[in-house]
C-alpha cells in the first residue's frame, strides 16, 4: 500500500481518491454505472483495478478469448466453459453487458498510471521512500539503465537511442551514431552494460534487434546481437560485435528478444534472448532461441561452457530452456546470477542460473498460453531445473537487482523485480536459495521496464507508460 507523505495538498487529495475506486471511472469518458456494475459483479476476480486476481487481468495487449466488442460481449453474456467465469445474461442485461465491454476497452486506452501523478514519498513497511522523478519529458520507452558511477548512467530508449544521465538530469542530444535497430513492436535497443574496468577501458555493451537481411522489413529475419563500443564527445566509436547469429539463425516474425545483460563478479558476459515465438527451439542448443549465454567481454567464448565441445551447437550457451529473460541480478555475496524468466500466463520465474542447466521452457512450466491453451501438462521433469519462485497468475516480470550496501539497513541482499504489467516493484526476502517475504513497495505508476541499485546505493527504476526515470531513496 502507498501512502502519500508530506506531499502538497493537490497530490494528496488526488492520491487519496486513487486508494478508493476513483480515477479511472471518475474520468468523465467513463460510464459511473458500468464502473458500478464492475466493482458488484467482476471486480472480485478481474482486480479492483482490473489488474487482475483470481482471474487474469482486465487492462491487457494478450487476450485469450478475444478483445474485439463481439467477442467481449459473448465472453461476458455466455462465460467461459471450463473456468469459473459465469455467463452473465442470467444476471445483467444487454444494455449493462455492453456497457461493461465498452468499459473494459475504453480501460485498455486510459491507463491507470497514466493518469496519476506520482506521489513524493512512499511508505514501506520499513522506510519512508523519497521519490524523486529525473526524467518525464523527454525520454521515450527507457529500457534499460547502466551506471558509469554515481554521477553518470546511460539509458537505453527502446526506438534505438542511448542517453546520458549526468547528475541526475539528461542530457537532451542521444548519443550520436548509434547503430539502427532492427524495427519491430517489441524490440530496438534493449540492455545496457558497462565494463566493471570502465575507468582503464571505457567499453559500453549493447544489446540489440538486428537482421542481418533486411533492417527496414518488419517480416525480414532477425535476432537479438550484442556489440560493445565507446562513448567520445556523446559520439558512438569503436564499435565491435559480441554476439551476432548468422542468417540461417534468424528468425522471420520474432518476438520476445530477452536482451539483458550483466557482467559477473569474474568479468563474465551474460546476455539473454528470449524464445521469438519459437518455443521449441528453446531446448535445442544449435539454435538460438530461449536461452542463456556467457561470453568473455571481448566475446571470445569460455573454454568451459556447456556446449562448447558439442559439434554445431553454440558455443555461447550458458542455459537452456529459458523463455524470455528479462533480469539479471548478481547476488552480492554468493557471487551467483540469479534471473526472471517472463513467462506465459502464469508462468512468470525466479532462477538461479547453474552452467548448462535446463529450465524446462516449453516442456514444463507452471504457465499457460496466452490464447488459453496449455502449453504443457508437466511442472516438474527429470533434468529440468525449478525455479526459486514463481508467479500466478503472472505479474509479468521484467528487471532484478540486488540491495547492495548499506544504504537500507535491513534490506540487505533482498532482491528488488519489476512488474510490467502488475506496475510493480516487489522487494523479496532471500535466505539461502528460498524468498520467504515479499513486499510491494511501488505499485500503479507505470510498467517496471528495469529497476537497479547505484553505485551511491538509492534505488532507480524506469517506467514505461507514462515514461520515467525514477530514483528511491530513504527520506531523512
Ligand atoms: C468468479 C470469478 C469471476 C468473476 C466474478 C468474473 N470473471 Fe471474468 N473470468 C474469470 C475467469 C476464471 C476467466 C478465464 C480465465 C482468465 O482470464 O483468468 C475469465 C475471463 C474473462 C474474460 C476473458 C479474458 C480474456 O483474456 O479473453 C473477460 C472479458 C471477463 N472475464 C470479463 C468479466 C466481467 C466483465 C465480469 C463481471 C461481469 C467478470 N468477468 C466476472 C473469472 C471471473
Amino acid at each position: 500500500m502507498i501512502y502519500p507523505l508530506k506531499t502538497p495538498l493537490r497530490n494528496r487529495a488526488l492520491s487519496t481518491l486513487i486508494v478508493f475506486w476513483g480515477i479511472l471511472f471518475s474520468t468523465p469518458s467513463l460510464s459511473q454505472d458500468a464502473a458500478q456494475l464492475y466493482t458488484n459483479y467482476c471486480a472480485g476476480c478481474h482486480g479492483a483495478r482490473m489488474e487482475g486476481n483470481s482471474a487474469s487481468a482486465l487492462i491487457k495487449t494478450e487476450w485469450a478469448y478475444g478483445r474485439t466488442n463481439d467477442l467481449l460481449v459473448r465472453n461476458i453474456s455466455y462465460g467461459i466453459a471450463g473456468t469459473e467465469m459465469g455467463a452473465w445474461k442470467n444476471v445483467l442485461t444487454e444494455e449493462d453487458i455492453q456497457a461493461l465491454a465498452d468499459l473494459i476497452v475504453q480501460a485498455q486506452n486510459t491507463p491507470f498510471s497514466a493518469i496519476r501523478e506520482l506521489p513524493g514519498q512512499i511508505q514501506t513497511n520499513h522506510y519512508v521512500l523519497d521519490v524523486e522523478v529525473l526524467a518525464e519529458e523527454d525520454i521515450e520507452t527507457p529500457w534499460s539503465i547502466g551506471f558509469i558511477n554515481s554521477e553518470l548512467a546511460l539509458v537505453t530508449e527502446r526506438r534505438g537511442t542511448i542517453r546520458v544521465l549526468k547528475e541526475g538530469s539528461l542530457n537532451p542530444e542521444p548519443v550520436m551514431d548509434t547503430p539502427i535497430p532492427f524495427k519491430t513492436r517489441f524490440g530496438g535497443f534493449l540492455g545496457i552494460a558497462v565494463d566493471p574496468a570502465y575507468e582503464e577501458n571505457g567499453w559500453i555493451y549493447l544489446a540489440l534487434c538486428e537482421s542481418t537481411i533486411d533492417q527496414r522489413d518488419p517480416s525480414a529475419p532477425a535476432m537479438t546481437k550484442v556489440i560493445r563500443g565507446r562513448i567520445q564527445d556523446n559520439t558512438w566509436v569503436d564499435e565491435q560485435t559480441l554476439f551476432q547469429a548468422p542468417d540461417s539463425l534468424q528468425v522471420a516474425g520474432g518476438n520476445r528478444w530477452g536482451g539483458r545483460l550483466l557482467f559477473d563478479g569474474e568479468g563474465y558476459l551474460y546476455f539473454s534472448i528470449g524464445d521469438l515465438a519459437e518455443a521449441d527451439a528453446s531446448q535445442d542448443p544449435h539454435r538460438v532461441p530461449g536461452k542463456t549465454f556467457r561470453i568473455h567481454a571481448d566475446g571470445s567464448i569460455p573454454a568451459d561452457n556447456p556446449y562448447v565441445h558439442e559439434p554445431g551447437a553454440l558455443g555461447a550457451i550458458f542455459t537452456l530452456g529459458n523463455r524470455n529473460t528479462q533480469g539479471f541480478a548478481l547476488h552480492p555475496e554468493t557471487g551467483e546470477v540469479w534471473s526472471t524468466d517472463h513467462g506465459p500466463m502464469g508462468g512468470d520465474e525466479l532462477n538461479i542460473l547453474k552452467k548448462g542447466a535446463n529450465y524446462g521452457w516449453p516442456i514444463v512450466t507452471y504457465g499457460i498460453d496466452y490464447s488459453g491453451k496449455t502449453v504443457s501438462e508437466l511442472t516438474h521433469a527429470e533434468g529440468m531445473t525449478q525455479p526459486v519462485t514463481y508467479w500466478t497468475p503472472s505479474i509479468a516480470v521484467s528487471s532484478a537487482a540486488f540491495i547492495r550496501g548499506t544504504q537500507f539497513p535491513g534490506w540487505e541482499n533482498n532482491l528488488l523485480i519489476g512488474a510490467l504489467a502488475y506496475e510493480e516493484v516487489r522487494r523479496l526476502v532471500v535466505e539461502g536459495e528460498q524468498i520467504t517475504k515479499q513486499e510491494t513497495i511501488l505499485k500503479g505508476f507505470g510498467r517496471v521496464r528495469d529497476v537497479k541499485t547505484s553505485p551511491d546505493e538509492s534505488i532507480c527504476v524506469l517506467l514505461n507508460n507514462p515514461d520515467k526515470i525514477v530514483r528511491l531513496t530513504i527520506a531523512h
